[in-house]
C-alpha cells in the first residue's frame, strides 16, 4: 500500500502509545509455561506480538484477548502440546528466537518458520547454544529458517554470548529454565535485560552479576497481573517528529524507560534535544515515566528551519543501546548541525531489512549525502529532505523513520509497502495524523 505523507509545521498534544513489544513477547511466552493465570494489559498491537499469541495457541495454550489486554492461562512447564502444524512467527525474529528457547525444553518435535525476511534471518546464533545444551536442529540454508527443533532434557550451560543481542540471551536463559541445574550467559556488553526482569516477576530462579546471568532450572514460575509500559521504540518516532519541526510539544504519557533500553534518550540530550522525563514510575521491575518533548527547530524566515541539534558519533555499546532507533537517528542526523557517524552496527544488516542499505537508500532519494560503511554510515548535516518516493522495502521501522521525514521535506512524498508498520505499531499513521498541525 503506498501513503502519502505531506509536510507539517508542528507537532502537538498528549499521547498514550501502545504496550512495548520486547517485553509483551516476553510476559506472553512466560505466561504460556507458568501455572496459573496471567492477565497483560495493555499488550502490544504489533503483528509480531500477535504471531507469539497464535504459535502460543498452536502449542494448547489457552489465549483470549480483548483489545490491548491478554489473559493466558498458563499450562505449566510440561504442559505444551505438539502444535498439528509448522508454527508461523510471521516477521517476528524475537518469536522464533525466543520461543526456540522454550521449544528446545519440549518433549516433541515441531517447526518454526516465518515470512519472506524471517527466513533470510541469521538462527545459527540460536541454534548453537542450544544444541549445545541437548536439543536438535534442522534449518534451511546458512542457519536460516523453518527450523525444526527436536526438544528433549537439557543439560545446563555456560555461554558467552559473541553477540550482543538480548534475544540470544533470552533464548538461552528460557532454555535454561527446562534444564536441570544452573545456566549461565555472559553478555559482552549490557543489552536490555525485560528477560531478567520479567523471569524475575514470575518467580524464577535468577541471578544478576554485572554481565554474567545465572538462572536455575525447574523452579515453577507462576501467573502474573502484568502491564506493560508504552514502547519506547514507537515512541522514539514521535519524539523525532517534535524535535524536527519547529514549534512542536508533545507529550508522550507512560513510556517504558528502563536504563538497558533507553540509551536514546542520553545519545538526544547529547546533540542537545530538549527532552524531559515527568512522573516517573515502575511497572513490575520496568521504570516508566512521561517524555515531553519540545522542539529543536527554530524558525528562521530567510533560510528555513536552523537545526539546534548537534550531530555526533553512534558507536560502540551505544550502538547496541539504540540499535532498533538508528533508522530514525539517521533522519535525525541528517537535520542536524554537524551531521551523524553510525558505526559498530553491522548487526543493522541482519534486521527485517538490511538497515544499512534501506536507510541509506531512502536517505539518497530524498537528496541526503550519505557515505555507507560495511558497519555503518556517514550521514552529511544540515541537509533539506526532498519530496520522494520512499521505500519501507517491507520493514516497519523504515516505513516509520521516513514518514517522519517525510514531514519535513519540501512538498509529498509517497511511502510504497508503508502497511509494513503495523508489525509493531498499527495506529502510527493515525497517530501521526492526529497530532500534525
Ligand atoms: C530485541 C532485541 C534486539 C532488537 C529487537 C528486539 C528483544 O535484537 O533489535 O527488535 O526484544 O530482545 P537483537 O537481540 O538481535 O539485538
Amino acid at each position: 500500500m503506498d501513503r502519502v505523507i505531506s509536510p507539517t509545521s508542528s507537532v502537538r498534544g498528549t499521547f498514550r502509545l501502545p504496550g512495548d513489544k520486547s517485553i509483551s513477547h516476553r510476559y506472553a511466552m512466560l505466561a504460556a509455561v507458568a501455572n496459573g493465570r496471567t492477565e497483560i494489559d495493555n499488550y502490544s498491537t504489533g503483528a509480531d506480538c500477535a504471531s507469539t499469541l497464535e504459535c502460543l495457541r498452536a502449542l494448547g495454550v489457552p489465549v483470549e484477548r480483548s483489545g490491548n489486554c491478554v489473559v493466558i492461562e498458563g499450562v505449566g512447564p510440561a504442559g505444551l502440546s505438539a502444535p498439528a502444524r509448522a508454527l508461523d512467527a510471521g516477521n517476528s525474529g524475537s518469536t522464533i528466537r525466543m520461543l526456540s528457547g522454550i521449544l528446545a525444553g519440549q518433549p516433541f518435535e515441531c517447526e518454526i518458520g516465518g515470512d519472506e525476511s524471517l527466513s533470510r534471518r541469521p538462527m545459527e546464533r540460536i541454534i548453537g547454544p542450544l544444541e549445545q545444551m541437548g536439543a536438535s536442529f534442522t534449518a534451511q540454508d546458512r542457519g536460516c529458517p523453518p527450523l525444526k527443533i527436536r526438544g528433549g532434557n537439557l543439560r545446563p550451560i555456560e555461554y558467552r554470548l559473541p553477540v550482543a543481542s538480548a534475544q540470544v540471551k533470552t533464548t538461552v536463559l528460557f532454555a535454561g529454565m527446562f534444564a536441570d541445574g544452573t545456566t549461565t550467559v555472559d553478555e559482552p556488553l549490557s543489552t536490555r535485560n525485560h528477560s531478567e526482569i520479567a523471569l524475575r516477576e514470575f518467580g524464577a530462579d535468577l541471578e544478576v552479576d554485572g554481565l554474567s546471568i545465572r538462572i536455575t532450572g525447574r523452579t515453577r514460575l507462576r501467573g502474573q497481573q502484568l502491564r506493560v509500559p508504552a514502547d519506547l521504540s514507537s515512541a522514539a518516532f514521535f519524539i523525532a517528529a517534535g524535535l524536527l519541526l519547529p514549534e512542536s510539544h508533545i507529550t508522550l504519557e507512560g513510556v517504558g524507560l528502563n536504563r538497558t533500553r533507553a540509551a536514546l534518550l542520553d545519545v538526544l540530550r547529547g546533540m542537545g534535544a530538549d527532552l524531559e522525563i515527568v512522573r516517573g514510575s515502575t511497572f513490575h521491575g520496568e521504570l516508566a515515566g512521561d517524555i515531553e518533548v519540545r522542539s529543536a527547530s527554530a524558525v528562521s524566515s530567510v533560510a528555513g528551519p536552523e537545526p539546534l541539534l548537534a550531530g555526533g558519533v553512534i558507536d560502540g555499546a551505544t550502538t547496541a543501546g539504540v540499535i532498533d532507533e538508528i533508522p530514525m537517528l539517521a533522519v535525525l542526523g541528517a537535520a542536524s548541525r554537524d551531521g551523524l557517524i553510525i558505526r559498530d552496527a553491522a548487526e543493522l544488516r541482519v534486521k527485517e531489512t538490511d538497515r544499512i542499505a534501506t536507510v541509506a537508500d531512502n536517505l539518497q532519494r530524498m537528496g541526503v549525502e550519505v557515505e555507507v560503511y560495511d558497519d555503518g554510515m556517514k550521514i552529511a548535516g544540515r541537509q533539506h529532505f526532498r519530496a520522494a518516493k520512499l521505500d519501507s522495502f517491507g520493514d516497519h521501522r523504515i516505513a516509520m523513520a521516513f514518514a517522519v521525514a517525510a514531514l519535513c521535506a519540501d512538498g509529498p512524498s509517497v511511502i510504497e509497502n508503508a502497511e509494513a508498520a503495523s508489525v509493531s505499531f498499527p495506529e502510527f499513521y493515525d497517530l501521526l495524523s492526529s497530532m500534525t498541525h
